[in-house]
């Protein structure tokens, strides 16, 4: 197992005031959280696309918080070290800041989580506060924000023009100011994420697809690795092409095993001659 130091949020402020990126990726299985953990990740975010790059629906919708505990759970057995958030699901926290608080409550006690994360500007600042009073640190979530996909009119940049702009900014000082350790702005423009960044006071700044000004970056380990089948966004790079490199392994393996060289003499397990004669002689 791993044997790095547990990311805290004092080494995640370290980094941004030694001016060293924080690295954040997204993971939903105990195999690639333990790769994670062991390349150095800082952050793991569970996040709600698991519901499409894992469980093959459309949009983020229909993920329920039992889904994410679960796959939280396994995350963070694999992971012990990175610093991990467990992402809201819909209508986990929408309703109410009751239910804010007891569904980031869930995340803590059952899936160990170090923070949460939340979709949401100013209209959500009240729950980002209730959560952080209750003890638990809070990520806030702005620009393209997925479980809003419907009223933003599909999945595009926001903040393009200056008004739009001046909105993410105002969002991100809100949240800031209910107690949010973090934002991650989400396919929002460089320069604005440079401002909004600049601004932050005490505030970790992330970008996914917003530019190299931020604090730190996140990714979606999906589309890093050719790994979801619909489509690779333009913010994502592909590091390394492992979809291509498992279906040529499973039409091997579909080859192999329809022309009989697929299973070999070390691919399976015999039993001694005196034990096979017993046994046929129990058969007679
Ligand atoms: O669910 C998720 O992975 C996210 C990212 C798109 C930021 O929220």
């Amino acid at each position: 197992m791993s044997e790095r130091k547990k990311v805290t949020l004092p080494t995640l402020f370290k980094k941004v005031s030694e001016g060293t990126p924080i690295t954040w990726l997204t993971c939903y299985d105990y195999p690639t959280a333990y790769l994670q953990d062991q390349a150095g990740i800082d952050m793991i975010l569970v996040g709600d696309s698991l519901g499409m790059t894992m469980l093959g629906y459309d949009s983020t919708l229909p993920v329920t918080m039992a889904d994410m505990i679960r796959h939280t759970q396994a995350v963070r057995r694999g992971a012990p070290n990175v610093f991990l958030v467990g992402d809201m699901p819909y209508m986990s926290y929408q309703p109410s800041v009751e239910s804010a608080i007891r569904s980031a409550g869930r995340f803590m006690a059952e899936a160990a989580c170090d923070a949460i994360k939340l979709e949401g500007g100013v209209e959500m600042a009240d729950r980002i506060e209730g959560i952080v009073k209750a003890g638990i640190p809070a990520i806030g979530h702005l620009g393209l924000t997925p479980q809003s996909v419907s009223a933003l009119g599909g999945f595009r940049v926001q903040g393009k023009g200056a008004l739009q702009a001046k909105k993410i900014m105002d969002d991100a000082k809100a949240l800031e100011q209910a107690g949010a350790f973090a934002i991650l702005l989400e396919m929002v423009p460089d320069r604005v994420t440079q401002l909004i960044t600049e601004r932050a006071e005490n505030c970790i700044i992330m970008s996914l697809g917003s530019g190299p000004d931020a604090h730190g970056q996140l990714l979606i380990y999906h589309d890093m690795f050719g790994l979801y089948p619909k489509f690779t966004p333009k913010m994502a790079k592909v590091f390394g092409n492992a979809g291509e490199v498992i279906l040529n392994g499973l039409k091997a393996y579909v080859s192999e095993v329809t022309d009989r060289s697929f299973p070999q003499r070390e691919n399976w397990f015999t039993i001694k001659d005196e034990e096979y004669q017993e046994l046929r002689s129990l058969l007679d």
